[in-house]
């Protein structure tokens, strides 16, 4: 028998249904509950809202569970590129053989720009951030594929596998093309033999008499990076991506809207603080000691620790720890004096009661801005590499809601606590 929960409000009782997830997670649903009692729920931040119900990710923060599709991240890391995850979190299952194929062949046909998206990303000024630079060009893409950006679901859900492999491929090669733009480098074009990350990292670094070949163990902490990023379910960039399609709004728009709220600090930002936090420690001549006593004693904040979510171990961080290590080494970094705070500030909060109690482990932002650092990706690039990784998720969760026929456009209620009525005076 379906369970109901029970509400008594004024002199009214209510059945209202119970929605149980297929992990057993419980919601009570109150879809009539406005229409039948004039009341509204007030969740301010949504912490205790389901805005949808959705097949993609499951996460259990405090077990540290992260799955795409159901299959553990810690094993898609071990068994998958991000280019195979991304399908899977795309499309629902792993890619066959011949799938895999056709999708690569899909990245490497759209990983070019057209010659106006160039000159697009050309005009901007040269301090422009690239998180602007980005959002916006990727919602001109939409002005140079109007048929599959159409805003009409039915019509774009026809082009989505295009769509997709535009937004996947092309979100790189303008990332890349903006931190050439930025630098006063002449751009680089995309390679056929090489895969999404690689092709990255040769977009990014190559020169014109020499190209940038990266280590494997370099590829692969970037490969990490992208796909421990490729989702995480209703995060706050994700959120207006499902809004904005709810408005019947096509990928690309959306995925424009997502990169706006991943650029906030509070979303997207943590890499970027953690590096700043780890130069200021340094430009204080601290070995990373004085620091962790202050953020004991609440004047400081460690940066890269704890999760609002994960409250016991960001699965993540253990995945992009082990690769990062590797690449230090396929680099022959060795002494780096903050890579050394760094790891004093881990070895010194895992082991101290403060963090221990309070469940504050190193989270993915943690390694992942130590990453991007010893890889010379500047910081202001931080969160265009996350936006990069995200694509698929956003992707995914446009694809949810513009082929859901009983979807409906997100209009959340307020309460009003303004002026009561009042009358305008004479002179004003
Ligand atoms: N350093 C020192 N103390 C901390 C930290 C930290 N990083 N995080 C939490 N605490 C302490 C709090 O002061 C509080 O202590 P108290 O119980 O003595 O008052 C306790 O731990 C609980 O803290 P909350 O703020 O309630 O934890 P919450 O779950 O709300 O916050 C958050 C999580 C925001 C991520 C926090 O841990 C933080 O600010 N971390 C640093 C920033 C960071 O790395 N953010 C990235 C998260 S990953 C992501 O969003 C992609």
């Amino acid at each position: 028998m379906s369970k109901t929960a029970t509400l008594k409000i004024d002199d009214q009782e209510l059945e209202l249904p119970v929605i149980v997830g297929s992990e057993g997670e419980k919601a009570v649903d109150v879809r009539k509950l406005r229409a039948t009692t004039g009341y509204i729920t007030y969740d301010e931040g949504f912490g205790n809202t389901g805005s949808c119900q959705s097949e993609i990710t499951y996460i259990d923060g405090e077990v540290g569970i992260l799955r795409y599709r159901g299959y553990p991240i810690e094993q898609l890391s071990e068994k998958c590129s991000f280019v195979e995850v991304a399908y899977l979190v795309i499309y629902g299952e792993l890619p066959t053989v011949e799938q895999r194929e056709r999708f690569s062949a899909a990245l490497t046909e759209q990983a070019p720009l057209r010659a106006g998206m160039e000159r697009f990303i050309q005009n901007f000024p040269r301090d422009a951030h690239p998180m602007a630079v980005l959002s916006s060009s990727l919602n001109a893409l939409g002005a140079y594929y109007p048929n599959i950006a159409s805003n009409n679901h039915k019509r774009d859900l026809e082009h989505f596998d295009e769509a997709a492999a535009i937004a996947l491929s092309k979100v790189r090669t303008i990332a890349a093309h903006t931190y050439r733009v930025n630098n006063g480098l002449p751009l680089n074009y995309p390679k056929k033999d090489l895969g999404y990350s690689e092709n990255f990292l040769h977009l990014m670094f190559s020169a014109p008499y020499d190209e940038y070949v990266a280590t494997p163990e370099v590829a692969a902490a970037i490969n990490f990076f992208f796909l421990l990023h490729a989702e995480h379910e209703q995060n706050c960039s994700t959120s207006i991506v499902r809004m904005v399609a709810s408005a019947g709004a096509n990928l690309f728009a959306s995925a424009a809207a997502g990169v706006n709220a991943l650029w906030g600090p509070l979303h997207g930002g943590a890499n970027q603080a953690v590096l700043e936090m780890l130069n200021a420690i340094h430009a204080d001549g601290d070995d990373g000691s004085k620091f962790i006593e202050a953020a004991k004693n609440g004047k400081a904040r460690l940066m890269g620790f704890g999760h609002r979510v994960y409250k016991n171990y960001d699965p993540r961080a253990k995945i992009i720890k082990g690769s990062f290590d590797k690449a230090l080494d396929s680099l022959g970094i060795t002494d780096d004096s903050l890579l050394d705070i760094a790891r004093n500030l881990e070895a010194a909060a895992l082991s101290d009661d403060y963090f221990i109690s309070r469940k504050l482990y190193p989270n993915v932002d943690f390694y992942s801005g130590l990453i991007m650092n010893a890889l010379k990706i500047p910081v202001e690039m931080f969160t265009v590499m996350f936006a990069i990784g995200r694509m698929p998720g956003w992707i995914a969760q446009w694809h949810e809601v513009a082929s859901n026929p009983k979807a409906k456009i997100n209009r959340p209620r307020q309460i009003y606590v303004g002026p009561v009525p009042r009358d305008v005076p004479d002179v004003v």
